[in-house]
């Protein structure tokens, strides 16, 4: 069973298995919180649905560089990253690395340098909406784009919500998990009035789930009732193999493909890939 899953995970023929969406979807992968899952989810569902056929960029916003790291991406000081193209209009492509093992899978890497430019680009001009214009000046053609972000809502993560169509916020289940999100939510809606009519949360992905709590059931139902079917299906249980793929450079698709933690982040990303081909009429945006 568990052999059967890794092969239909791993997808070694490289088919189309996930279906391609018409156009771009950039996301932007947002909770000021930090520590709930928005690495790994980028990472995970990036290699996903790379695999299985999709054209995928991510694009690291995070000066931690947790991203470049779980991707294997070299993003030590003095490698040409986001920053580069934030700050000094360096374009994408020449800052993109093919990501290692993975094909249709690309990565702008954070380095250490991103932590000044929360600061520098307060007196940047359009500093707003210096990484959409980096991402629409991009020639390469993108199924997806995930922009994984850092835990604030500075300058850094204002970029990646005017970049995006969509936003996806990881809800770690535990006790505060809705706290603070109302914060995120008026920042996204301030965002959409001013600077990108847009933008919606589209997606929301329950991480860290601890089957053998209570609380967890509680909060997965709170967060059901509160944002409805754009909750997925899909919940990524707390798993060791989740925690232990990134100090291999891999993602937990291609470190255990068996473990139920590869199983949900597949499922998650197909049921990503499922929703972009709706018709748009049958979505409740
Ligand atoms: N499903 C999971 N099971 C176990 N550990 C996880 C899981 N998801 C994330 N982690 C671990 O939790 C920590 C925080 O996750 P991370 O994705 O870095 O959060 P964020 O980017 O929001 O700060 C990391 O050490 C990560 O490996
Ligand atoms: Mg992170």
């Amino acid at each position: 069973m568990e052999a059967m899953r890794a092969v239909q995970i791993l997808n070694p023929s490289g088919e189309v298995t996930m279906p391609r969406p018409e156009r771009t979807r950039v996301m932007c992968v947002a909770n000021q919180k930090g520590g709930v899952g928005k690495t790994t989810t980028t990472v995970n569902l990036a290699v996903a649905l790379a695999l299985h056929g999709n054209r995928v960029l991510v694009v690291d916003l995070d000066p931690q560089g947790n991203a470049s790291t779980g991707l294997n991406v070299p993003h030590h000081t003095g490698v040409p990253d986001v920053y580069d193209c934030l700050i000094d209009s360096v374009p994408l492509e020449e800052v993109a690395q093919a990501v290692e093992g993975i094909p249709n899978l690309w990565c702008v890497p954070a380095t250490i340098d991103l932590a000044g430019a929360e600061i520098e680009l307060v007196s940047v001009v359009a500093r707003e909406s210096r990484l959409a214009r980096a991402i629409a000046a991009y020639p390469g053609h993108f199924d997806y784009v995930f922009i994984d972000c850092p835990p604030s809502l500075g300058l850094l993560t204002v970029n990646a919500l005017v970049a995006a169509q969509e936003v996806l916020i990881p809800i770690q289940c535990e006790y505060y998990a809705l706290e603070g999100l109302n914060q995120l939510i008026q920042n996204i809606n301030l965002v959409r009035q001013h600077l990108n009519p847009k933008l919606e949360v589209s997606t929301i992905l329950l991480t860290m789930y601890d089957r053998r709590t209570r609380l967890a059931d509680a909060v997965e139902q709170d967060v059901r009732n509160h944002f409805g079917d754009k909750v997925l299906q899909a919940v990524i249980p707390r798993n060791v193999r989740v925690s232990e793929a990134p100090s291999y450079g891999q993602s937990v698709m291609t470190y255990d493909p068996g473990s139920r933690g590869a199983t949900s982040y597949f499922e998650a990303a197909q049921e990503i890939a499922e929703r972009g081909v709706m018709e748009p009429v049958s979505r409740n945006a």
